[in-house]
C-alpha cells in the first residue's frame, strides 16, 4: 500500500462516508448507504468488457469503482465540484455561505481511487452541462440517487440521453405511498418534496419522490427507447424505496 494512506480500520479518515467501498487490505469505511447487497438489482450488466461508462453525481465513487470491477473499457466519473453548485433554493444557497466553497469534498472519491490502485477518470460536471463536446459519449450512462435533487429532472435527463451512445442506467427514489397505488403509477405521479426529513423548504435538497411510471416516462421524454424498470428496492440500511431503470437509445 502507498505509504500515507490509512491502514488502520479506526482511522479517521475512513468515518463519516456516503458509500460503503471495499478499500483492500480488509479496509471498509463508516458510511451512510451500503448498496452491495443489492447492487445486482439496479441492471447494470454483469460484464462491462468492451465499454465506455460515464458516472454521473458519483460521490464515493462506489458505482464508478464497480464499473471498473465489471471489466469496463473505460470509466469517467463525474460530480460538482463544490457544495454550492448543487440545485439549491437561493434562499438555502445564501444560508450555506463560504462552506459551499469548499473544494475538498471529492476526498473520500481521491482515497478510494488511491487505496483500490483505480483508474477512474475523475472530472467536475454539473450534469445540466454534459454534452458530447465536454465529455464525449459513452455505451453505459450510469446516474443514481441524483434526480431527487435536482429542480429540473427532465432537463437532467436530456444531458444524459446527449452523452449515452448505448443505454443508461437511472435510479431514483420512490413516494412509497403513490407507488403502492397501482392506478397512481400507471399515470407516472410525481410527489413534490419530503415534509418528513426537512423542517424547511429545500433544506436537505430533495425535490422530487418518484412513483416507477414516472421515472418510466421521464425517460421516454428524454427520447430513450425500450424504457424498463430493472428493480424496485429498498437501499441498505435506510430502507429508502427505490427504482432503478435501464432504457436504450
Ligand atoms: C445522493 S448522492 C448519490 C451518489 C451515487 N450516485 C449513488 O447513487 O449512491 C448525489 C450525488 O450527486 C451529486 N450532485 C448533486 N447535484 C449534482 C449536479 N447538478 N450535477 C452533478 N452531480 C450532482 C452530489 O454531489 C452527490 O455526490
Amino acid at each position: 500500500m502507498t505509504p500515507g494512506l490509512p491502514t488502520d480500520p479506526d482511522d479517521p479518515r475512513l468515518q463519516g462516508w456516503y458509500h460503503t467501498i471495499d478499500l483492500g487490505n480488509g479496509l471498509v469505511p463508516r458510511a451512510v448507504y451500503d448498496l452491495r447487497p443489492v447492487i445486482d438489482l439496479y441492471g447494470i450488466p454483469e460484464s462491462l468488457e468492451g465499454m465506455t461508462v460515464l458516472d454521473v453525481g458519483t460521490g464515493d465513487g462506489f458505482f464508478a469503482f464497480e464499473m471498473e470491477r465489471r471489466g469496463a473499457d473505460r470509466v469517467v466519473a463525474v460530480d460538482l465540484a463544490r457544495l454550492g453548485d448543487c440545485d439549491w433554493l437561493p434562499q438555502r444557497r445564501s444560508e450555506i455561505g463560504v462552506a459551499a466553497d469548499n473544494q475538498d469534498w471529492p476526498k473520500h472519491f481521491r482515497l478510494a481511487h488511491a487505496m483500490r490502485g483505480s483508474s477512474v477518470d475523475y472530472r467536475h460536471a454539473n450534469i445540466y452541462d454534459l454534452s458530447p463536446y465536454n465529455v464525449g459519449t459513452f455505451d453505459l450512462v450510469f446516474c443514481g440517487s441524483l434526480l431527487l435533487h435536482l429542480q429540473n429532472p427532465l432537463k437532467a435527463l436530456l444531458a444524459i440521453r446527449s452523452v449515452t451512445r448505448s443505454m443508461a442506467v437511472v435510479e431514483t427514489s420512490l413516494d412509497a405511498k403513490l407507488e403502492a397505488q397501482p392506478d397512481l403509477v400507471s399515470r407516472a405521479v410525481l410527489g413534490f418534496g419530503p415534509p418528513d426529513i426537512e423542517a424547511r423548504h429545500g433544506e436537505n435538497n430533495v425535490f422530487w419522490q418518484f412513483t416507477s411510471g414516472a421515472l418510466q416516462k421521464m425517460l421516454q421524454f428524454a427520447d430513450f427507447n425500450q424504457v424498463k424498470i430493472a428493480g424496485v428496492f429498498k437501499l441498505p440500511p435506510t430502507e429508502a424505496l427505490a427504482a432503478s431503470a435501464v432504457a436504450y437509445t
